[in-house]
């Protein structure tokens, strides 16, 4: 059986020469390797007491909402501002160049609920760590971040320092 590392292939110097981009469609194009993906998810959150997925946009909500579904939760859309038509909390980190905005819908979370965080992948880690803080505006409390892929070398768990975060495959 190939493991979900196998599935994902590498793309050098995309979007820009020197970045090697490790692509998750061609392990969402497999059935096999897709299932793979979603269970090992499901299993990493077995021994997990939680009451929420949250995933962001938007990789975060192909694998986020599988799993909430398979897990029996409810799933919450981080969005990218401007999206979301109820009362919203806002959240904005840095990029690269510039900075980016996020969102949830402000009765989406109520105070002490458990919340999941998932991801395709952290990199530096600001987008996971702004939706941590748009779960704690409301009173939610993050009790996992998982990912399908970590880019080690962006240093993102040097941020996420008070969280507990999982990988299921890692990158160098
Ligand atoms: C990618 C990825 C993560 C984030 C990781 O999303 O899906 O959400 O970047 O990077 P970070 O750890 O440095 O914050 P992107 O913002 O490219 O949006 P997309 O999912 O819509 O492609
Ligand atoms: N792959 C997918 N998304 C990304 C990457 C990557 O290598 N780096 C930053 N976002």
């Amino acid at each position: 059986m190939k493991t979900v590392e196998e599935y994902i292939r590498s793309i050098p110097d995309f979007p820009e020469p020197g970045i090697v981009f490790r692509d998750v469609t061609s392990l969402l194009q497999d059935a096999d390797g897709l299932k793979l993906a979603i269970d090992e998810m499901i299993k990493a959150l077995e021994n997990v007491d939680f009451d929420i997925v949250a995933g962001t946009e938007s990789r975060g909500f192909i694998f986020g909402v599988p799993v909430a579904y398979a897990m029996h939760k409810p799933f919450i859309p981080v969005r990218k501002a401007g999206k979301l038509p109820c009362e919203t909390v806002s959240q904005s980190y840095d990029l690269e160049y510039g900075s980016a905005t996020i969102e949830i819908h402000k009765d989406s979370i109520k105070p002490g609920q458990k919340v999941v965080l998932i991801d395709d992948l952290i990199a530096t880690g600001g987008t996971i760590e702004a939706a941590a803080k748009l779960v704690e505006q409301l009173g939610g409390e993050v009790v996992k971040m998982l990912f399908l892929l970590e880019l080690k070398g962006l240093n993102g768990r040097e941020k996420l320092k008070d969280y507990d975060v999982e990988s299921i495959v890692s990158y160098e």
